[in-house]
Order: C-alpha cells, then structure tokens, then sequence
C-alpha cells in the first residue's frame, strides 16, 4: 500500500472496471474507471468505487491501477464472481459488436464504500457515476446509500447501454445529479420519454440563448445545476439550469482519427479536473474539448504510454 492511499480526496468514481474481450486480447475499459485513470493521470488522485473478481481480468483490471499509480482503496476483491467482461465480436461489416456480461463483480460493489468514502472523499467532494453499475440490487443499493449520504456534488455521466437498466433508475439517478452529461442521442432519448414528444436540436442552440424544451427538462430535476451535451465531432454545448446555454463549441481541431472510443469519458474526466480547480466554466468545456479530440487521436480510452499527457496538458498550467 502506499502512503498516499488514504489522503482525503477531493473526487470519487462509482462504478464498472472491466475487461473489453477483443480477439486480439483484452482491453481495460469501463466508463468510471476511464474518468478515474486520466483524473489520476491529472493528478486529482482519484478515489475509485468497484469490484473485481479474483482471476485474470482482475490482474488486467490491477495493473492498471499499478500503471497510473492509483489508490486501491475502493476497490472490492470479491471471490466466486468474474470481474467485469465484455465481449467484443467483428460483424460482418468489420464493426464491433458489444456483449456486456450479467453478473460482474461491479454488481456486486459492496456498502463498505461507504465506510472509504467517509475515509477518504472530503465531505464536499465530487462523486462521479454513470447507469451500467446501477443494473443489479446490490451496487444499486450501494450507490442509494452514497447519493443519500453524500453532501457534496455530483456528476453523471448516463452512457446509455441498451437493455442494461430500467428508466425508473434513470430517473432516480437524474434526481441526484448536480451535473448531467450526455450526448446527442442520449438527450434525445431522455426527452423522448415523456408522453408529449419533445426536440432540441445542436444546430439551433446558441450561446446566451434559453432552449425551453431542455429549461423545462432540467426543472424536474430540482438538484440539477447544469447539463452537458457532447455532440461527437461536432463539440458540445452547456446549459444552465434555467436551461440557457452558457457555452457553445464545435470541434475542438482538426484530428488524425483513430477511434473515438472514451471520448465523452476524455471529456468528462477534463470537466471534474476543472471544477476541481476553480478554471472558468467556458475554459473547462474548451480544454475538455481539446482533450476529448486528442483521445480520438489514439486507438483506445486510455494511451498507452502516460507519457501522452504532459503534452496534452501542458497548455493548462
Ligand atoms: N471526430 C471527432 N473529432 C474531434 N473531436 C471529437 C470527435 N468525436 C468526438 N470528439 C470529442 O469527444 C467528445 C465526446 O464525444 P461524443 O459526443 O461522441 O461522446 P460520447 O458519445 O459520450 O462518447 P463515449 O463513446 O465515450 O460515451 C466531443 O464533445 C468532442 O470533444
Ligand atoms: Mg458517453
């Protein structure tokens, strides 16, 4: 253990680190755990909430932890469950095809994260979680006793995975949410939901202008300060919470694509690294941008070399 692993924090991550199953081998993913490795990498010494089974997705899953010299004190070791695996298959038209396993050890993510966190995220610090970790009762459960305990702010990152959980939770995690991030479809899903069908569209938002579909959007919401919409190679927009956008960006630069795998993952991460520390919003959406694009320059969520980040992250000392 390290000397450092029980330093208060002032950022938690909830949720899956898993395994992606490619036929060339596995790769490190998992929404949460992508946000914890670059807010590690950014120096924020994340504290990251999962569980791991005992097996060789585990190892995989630890030597990460080893590789960006994280803290290990959230996460679970849970014998007789696998850790977290997907499945990848090559369609017919060279596409991945994605099958998230049930029962993970992320499912099983256990009350004693709250025990750490009451160690180690100061009472005011951020708590970051998605929706995938959320499909089973027991990290569910675990995840109801955090949000209710927590006094601090919260991010959500909905990644939507299909079949996976049930709007009722959703809306539950949409309840104690402070921060809301999704992607295009995301919020077109979300507003298709209620019986009147609603639309809000990128291409007619406008900095400094109210968009009243996604203002009365936010209104159910009372806990919710501010949304984040991604919109892919088309940069991003933010609304406040009376649902005026206070932020409009296109693409970030012109990339050397590679994948654009963990992208909205690059960029949250950026946006808690600057909430963290107190940079002005529209400069956090710019940097968080910029990272995002860099992360579609790589094959991958994560570099494979750490050395990647001083160059990324130099222009914001
Ligand atoms: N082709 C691209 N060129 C430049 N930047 C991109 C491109 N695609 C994505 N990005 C960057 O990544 C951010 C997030 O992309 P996107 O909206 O696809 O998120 P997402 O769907 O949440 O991603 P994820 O697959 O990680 O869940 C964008 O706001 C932008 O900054
Ligand atoms: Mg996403």
């Amino acid at each position: 253990m390290h000397a450092t692993q029980f330093q208060p924090t002032r950022i938690a991550v909830f949720g899956e680190a898993l395994v992606d199953q490619f036929s060339s081998g596995p790769v490190v993913g998992g929404a949460p755990f992508n946000v914890a490795r670059h807010l590690a990498a950014f120096g924020m010494q994340p504290l990251t909430l999962s569980a791991v089974g005992i097996d060789a997705a585990a190892a995989t899953v630890r030597a990460e932890f080893v590789r960006y010299g994280m803290r290990e004190s959230g996460l679970q070791t849970l014998a007789h469950i696998q850790t977290g695996i997907v499945d990848v298959a090559t369609d017919a038209a060279g596409g991945h095809v994605f099958s998230i396993r049930d029962d993970c050890a992320y499912d099983q993510i256990g009350m004693a994260a709250l025990e750490v966190v009451q160690r180690e995220l100061v009472p005011q610090g951020w708590l970051y979680f998605g929706t995938l970790a959320l499909r089973a009762a027991a990290s569910h459960q675990t995840w109801q006793a955090l949000v209710t305990t927590h006094q601090g702010p919260t991010y959500f990152d909905l990644n939507w995975r299909a079949n996976q959980v049930d709007r009722q939770i959703v809306l539950a995690a949409l309840g104690a949410s402070t921060v809301l991030k999704v992607n295009e479809e995301e919020l077109a899903m979300l507003l298709s939901w209620d019986d009147v069908q609603h639309t809000s569209a990128p291409s007619t938002w406008q900095t400094g202008q109210t968009d009243t579909v996604i203002a009365e959007f936010i209104a159910r919401f009372p806990k919710l300060e501010r949304l984040i919409v991604t919109c892919g190679a088309d940069g991003y927009a933010s609304f406040d919470r009376h649902g005026r956008c206070d932020a409009r960006g296109g693409v970030a630069r012109a990339i050397q694509l590679v994948d654009t795998v963990g992208a909205g993952d690059a960029f949250s991460s950026v946006v808690l690294a600057g909430l963290l520390q107190d940079w002005p919003w529209t400069k956090i959406l710019e940097r968080a941008n910029d990272f995002a694009a860099a992360i579609c320059e790589v094959r991958g969520a994560v570099p494979a070399s750490l050395d990647k980040y001083d160059s990324w992250t130099k222009s914001w000392k």
